[in-house]
């Protein structure tokens, strides 16, 4: 743990004596506690925080997308990446899908500032109940957790030949295709799985 996250830790007992002593209202708790579940109910549920993809990530991916392709983005976060694939690759069909309520509201108000382009779909849902067989590339930029179960999902239901891309997260024991080196200290490659045979 990087020692800024540990003195947010150790901050964390004290600021409650504080904030006790202030007399803060309930509700506070209350609405604190709302705000962070909305946007950040998968760091629980799913061991994915909300964290987003970088612009070269972004940049990377529309540069490595074949014409026309159906891109599922598994856990959307606000939409920032949807809405920046959609402004470099009009000719992509993106399906954007969020279960974090929070992050799903952001993600719609992006689409909507955006002039809700047709090309571009944000779903409140989780993409484990998706059949990706409906799409040629699933997008996931998600944590070490979930990535055996992700693959194990691409294997049973992707297409012929579509495409799996992780940012960062590797899968165990399995080595991607090909990789696009990133920059970032957090965000080091987009990995590349084609899948090998289908179910349609
Ligand atoms: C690290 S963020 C990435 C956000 C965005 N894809 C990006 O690259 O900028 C991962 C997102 O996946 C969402 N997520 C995790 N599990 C999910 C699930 N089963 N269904 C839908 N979204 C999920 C989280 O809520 C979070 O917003």
């Amino acid at each position: 743990m990087p020692g800024w996250l540990k003195l947010t830790h150790g901050l964390f007992t004290p600021a409650i004596v504080v904030l006790q002593q202030q007399g803060v209202p309930p509700w506070v708790y209350l609405a604190a506690f709302l705000l962070t579940f909305a946007l950040g109910r998968n760091a629980a549920t799913e061991r994915v925080p909300l964290y987003r993809s970088s612009v070269e990530a972004a940049d990377a991916l529309a540069s490595l997308l074949p014409q026309g392709c159906r891109l599922l983005e598994a856990g959307c976060g606000d939409g920032r990446l949807a809405m920046l694939l959609a402004a470099r690759r009009p000719d992509l069909v993106i399906c954007a899908m969020e279960n974090a309520w929070g992050g799903w509201l952001l993600a719609k108000w992006r689409w909507w500032r955006a002039g809700s382009p047709a090309s571009v779909s944000i779903r409140c849902r989780s993409f484990w109940k998706e059949h990706w067989g409906n799409h040629d590339a699933v997008y996931a930029f998600l944590s070490p957790e979930p990535m055996p179960r992700v693959w194990e999902k691409f294997q049973r239901e992707g297409a012929d030949g579509s495409l799996l891309v992780s940012n960062t997260f590797v899968v165990p024991d399995v080595q991607p295709d090909s990789r696009i080196p990133l920059g970032g200290p957090l965000q080091k490659a987009l990995l590349i799985w084609r899948h090998p045979h289908g179910t349609r």
